[in-house]
């Protein structure tokens, strides 16, 4: 294998991809990067931010030698992962809200799909709801609070409980509605990260569905041969003195600074 697999994303939420990936596969050698110079993705316009996705994995994947890049961002994902297929010359695997898997999971026939709002309104995501859970009601909520609770719960700080409250109280009505939510899609890798205290707040026991198993099995489908030492470099596009800690406790070496064209 020439070089390792790049996992991207707007912020830290890649690295609950790249830990669904290691922990199956910890002899494929990973590398991270990530734009917390634009993030939240979220909140950002579809066409500059499809443009600086471009660039910015461009300079990360030569940065790195990649051999294969995932894109560990479903608001990326949703918007730009054709152009990046047709710009760079290594497999690009995308990271797309799990609506398939938790349509089956469902026994209610009610599901939420919990993402930003950029992902929420995609017609990507529209597609995917039409073509795997046309027999299912989905409550879309849109979540952005919950990427900086992530990003904050990471560099070590405290969750902030009566926020996530605020942002999820949509969420809660359809689990106490007369046809139950029973399942919920964590359309954003920042969610899985916030996973034990979503169990939490949640009214009831619910089926939490987020895409890294899938990433992890596709990875290995597009990279059969993908196997070497630990690779561990991560690369930022802005100050994340405060990350390095995080970045350590999911095998990642201190972060070194992007340069972009
Ligand atoms: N982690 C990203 C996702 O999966 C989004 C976070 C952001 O808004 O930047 O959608």
């Amino acid at each position: 294998m020439s070089g390792p697999v790049l996992i991207f994303d707007s912020g830290v939420g890649g690295l609950s991809v790249a830990r669904s990936l290691t922990s199956r596969h910890p002899d494929i050698p990973v590398c991270y990067a990530c734009d917390n110079a634009w993030l939240p993705y979220g909140l950002r316009d579809d066409v500059t931010l499809s443009r600086r996705i471009l660039a910015v994995c461009q300079a990360a994947v030569t940065a790195c030698q990649a051999s294969a890049l995932v894109v560990a961002c479903n608001t990326a994902s949703t918007l730009a992962l054709s152009g990046l297929r047709e710009t760079l010359d290594i497999p690009v695997i995308g990271t797309v809200p799990a609506i398939k898997p938790a349509a089956l999971a469902s026994r209610t026939r009610h599901i939420g799909l919990l993402a930003t709002r950029a992902t929420v309104h995609r017609p990507y995501t529209q597609d995917l709801i039409e073509r795997f859970a046309s027999d299912c009601e989905v409550t879309k909520v849109a979540a952005d609070a919950l990427v900086t609770e992530a990003e904050a719960w990471l560099a070590g700080q405290r969750v902030d409980r009566a926020r996530l409250q605020d942002a999820l109280e949509p969420l809660w009505q359809a689990v106490i509605a007369s046809r139950p939510l029973d399942t919920v899609v964590l359309g954003c890798t920042h969610f899985p990260l916030l996973k034990p205290v979503l169990e939490t707040l949640a009214p009831r026991p619910l089926q939490w569905i987020d895409s890294g198993d899938a990433i992890a099995r596709r990875v290995v489908d597009v990279m059969p041969h993908a196997r070497g030492p630990q690779d561990g470099r991560s690369f930022t596009t802005a100050d994340a003195d405060h990350l390095v800690r995080g970045f350590e406790a999911f095998g990642f070496k201190a972060p070194h600074r992007l340069s972009l064209p």
